[in-house]
């Protein structure tokens, strides 16, 4: 199986994947955003190729997003996970890649979808709160959960150490998806 990861920034969870044991999928392309993220100098010391675009250069989403479709058709990629990728995923990705594309997210959705999820619920004083995979739809955040693992929120945590916690729980918990979802496909 092909697949590519979908990355904006640090790219610890794209590290995470690339670096698991016995990941049921090959990971053969990158697809970047943001020219200067961290994430690219990942790929390129594991000699993963990438695509990094800037959306300001095309007219429309539908149109980065049919040049991103052509790289991923190209490369015979079959599924998608996302990791950080700060971007609203449309329906010309939706449509190419039907129920294909994956997401991590740092709440237990539905709670705390969008931005800064550890912030908004390290605010919220949760007790607990953890770790989303779940299928991308249209929306932010909202489409149909595979797996979630629970952090508890001690109340000596910052949120710099719940930070650290959750990290720590997606970077076991992304690999493992995502070898069910492949075992069981
Ligand atoms: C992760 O917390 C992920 O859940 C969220 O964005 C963050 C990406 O971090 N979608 P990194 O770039 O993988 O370190």
């Amino acid at each position: 199986v092909r697949a590519a990861v979908f990355a904006s920034g640090t790219g610890s969870n794209f590290q995470a994947i690339i670096e698991a044991r016995d990941l049921a999928c090959e990971i053969v392309l990158l697809i970047c955003d943001k020219q200067n993220a961290f994430v690219i100098e990942i790929a390129e010391k594991y000699q993963i190729p990438t695509f990094v675009f800037n959306a300001k250069e095309f007219a429309s989403k539908q149109a980065y997003e049919a040049k991103i479709v052509d790289e991923l058709r190209k490369k015979e990629v079959s599924w998608i996970f996302l990791a950080g990728y700060m971007r609203i995923v449309g329906s010309t990705l939706l449509q190419a890649f039907p129920g294909k594309i994956v997401n991590i997210h740092p709440s237990l959705l539905p709670d705390f979808p969008g931005k800064d999820a550890i912030g908004q619920a390290y605010q919220a004083g949760v007790n607990t709160t953890g770790v989303t995979v779940h299928y991308i739809d249209e929306g932010i955040d909202t489409g149909p959960i595979i797996a979630q693992e629970l952090v508890v929120v001690f109340s000596e945590d910052t949120e710099e150490t719940l930070k650290m916690k959750i990290q720590e729980v997606e970077h076991q918990l992304y690999p493992s998806v995502i070898n069910q979802l492949l075992q069981t496909k």
